[in-house]
């Protein structure tokens, strides 16, 4: 029998401070004219000083399984798309895990520049559609202001930080994710890196310094290569979905710039009306653009059950993807009786008992070998 991957779950988080186009260009020599002129952005939300990608990650996690209501000990398996993980190592996705309490889970990142999170997506919906898991969540959060030069006038007015998240569920009943396409090109991999503190170049005082742990973009060719990739991603998916372009209800774009937007659904011959657009509140937020755009979207009731969605990206790699939804769940979704909300709430703060038990554990364990055994060394 046939399986599909359903989205049955999804949350975003943003994080509260507001940096408008006004107050940048208190910052570096810009103006908000040129800001909007060139890439439809307004303003951006910033991490506050206590926030990560992993507690992003986490919040919106955790609306995600509340409409999904899926106890977090049911999932299988978690994945984090993300160019800004909390650390190189362990996984954000592991800390999420933890933290959730999800038990029984693998966890892992995924990182295919603003790409992740469709990356992360197709890689979800095909262990669900191969039979290897029931359900997964699949995140996409980014502290890109943690990475991005702000006296760099040509990149720090482009981005956000904050986090989305799917919960993907197996079912018998056709629909869900229809189709999913991948793309890369590492010749491009120079238009936009960071170019020290991997093993090519390690962190060290010259190449902080020289700013060489920020982002660097050509963002011309960049601009090129996105109007571009865009619509053949989007083309792609649609026909391996065994549809047309007319037949698309909404389309979810990458929000990097309204310009690429723009060119995108011409090139598609979508009108604007059934683009979704959100890149003016946010700046473009990496991997977790489309999951926020997505939860938006059904906030603002644009999804009806039997709509086509079309999700496409691009990023850092150079990478591209996209994919077909059949969406199959009425809006609004009542949220769930308040003694579920409890007891879930109960469930995180377990999570966080055990997880500390854990750790001291590991610190007892570790000190009793000491002393029964003496010191190896
Ligand atoms: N304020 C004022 N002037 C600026 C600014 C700014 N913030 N930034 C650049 N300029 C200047 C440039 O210096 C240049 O001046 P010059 O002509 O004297 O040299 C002029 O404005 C025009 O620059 P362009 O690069 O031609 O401007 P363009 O119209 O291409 O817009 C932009 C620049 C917005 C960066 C655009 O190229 C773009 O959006 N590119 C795609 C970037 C992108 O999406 N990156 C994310 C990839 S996803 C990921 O994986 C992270």
């Amino acid at each position: 029998m046939d399986r599909y991957a359903h989205i049955v779950g999804w949350g975003k988080y943003l994080p509260r401070e507001v940096l408008t186009n006004e107050a940048l260009a208190e910052l570096v020599d810009t103006s908000h004219e040129w800001i909007v002129a060139r890439t439809g952005i307004y303003q951006r939300r910033i991490a506050g000083r206590r926030e990560s990608t992993y507690t992003m990650a986490l919040r919106a996690a955790r609306e995600a399984l509340q409409v999904a209501n899926i106890d977090p000990r049911d999932l299988d398996l978690i994945i984090v798309g993300t160019a800004t993980p909390d650390y190189l190592f362990p996984a954000t996705a592991c800390l999420v895990q933890d933290a959730l309490g999800a038990t029984r889970a693998g966890a892992f990142d995924l990182e295919a520049g603003c790409t992740s999170f469709l990356y992360a997506l197709a890689v979800a919906s095909r262990m669900i559609m191969a039979g290897a898991n029931e359900r997964v969540l699949v995140i996409g959060a980014e502290t890109l202001s943690r990475i991005v030069d702000w006296k760099d006038r040509n990149t720090c007015v482009l981005f956000g930080d904050g986090a989305g998240a799917f919960v993907l569920q197996a079912s018998d009943a056709p629909g869900g994710v229809l189709s999913a396409m991948l793309g890369a090109d590492g010749s491009g991999g120079p238009l936009l890196m960071i170019p020290a503190g991997g093993s090519r170049q390690p962190a060290s005082p010259e190449t902080v310094r020289r700013g060489l742990h920020y982002v660097r973009m050509d963002g011309r060719a960049v601009f090129r290569f996105a109007s571009r990739v865009m619509s053949e991603a989007a083309s792609e998916a649609i026909g391996a979905a065994r549809l047309t372009a007319d037949q698309i209800d909404l389309f979810i774009p990458h929000q990097a710039n309204l310009r690429i937007i723009r060119s995108a659904a011409r090139r598609l011959n979508i009108p604007m009306e059934r683009v979704f657009v959100n890149v003016q509140k946010y700046g473009n937020t990496s991997a977790a653009a489309i999951p926020i755009a997505f939860c938006e979207a059904i906030e603002e009731e644009r999804l009806k059950p039997g709509d086509h969605v079309v999700l496409v990206s691009f990023g850092a790699g150079l990478t591209w993807a996209a994919a077909v939804v059949k969406w199959q769940i009425p809006i609004p979704v009542p949220p769930p009786p308040r003694h579920l909300r409890f007891r879930r709430w109960l469930r995180y703060g377990w999570a966080i008992l055990r997880s500390r038990f854990r750790h001291l554990r590991r610190r007892f364990d570790a000190w009793w070998v000491r002393i029964t055994q003496g010191d190896v060394a």
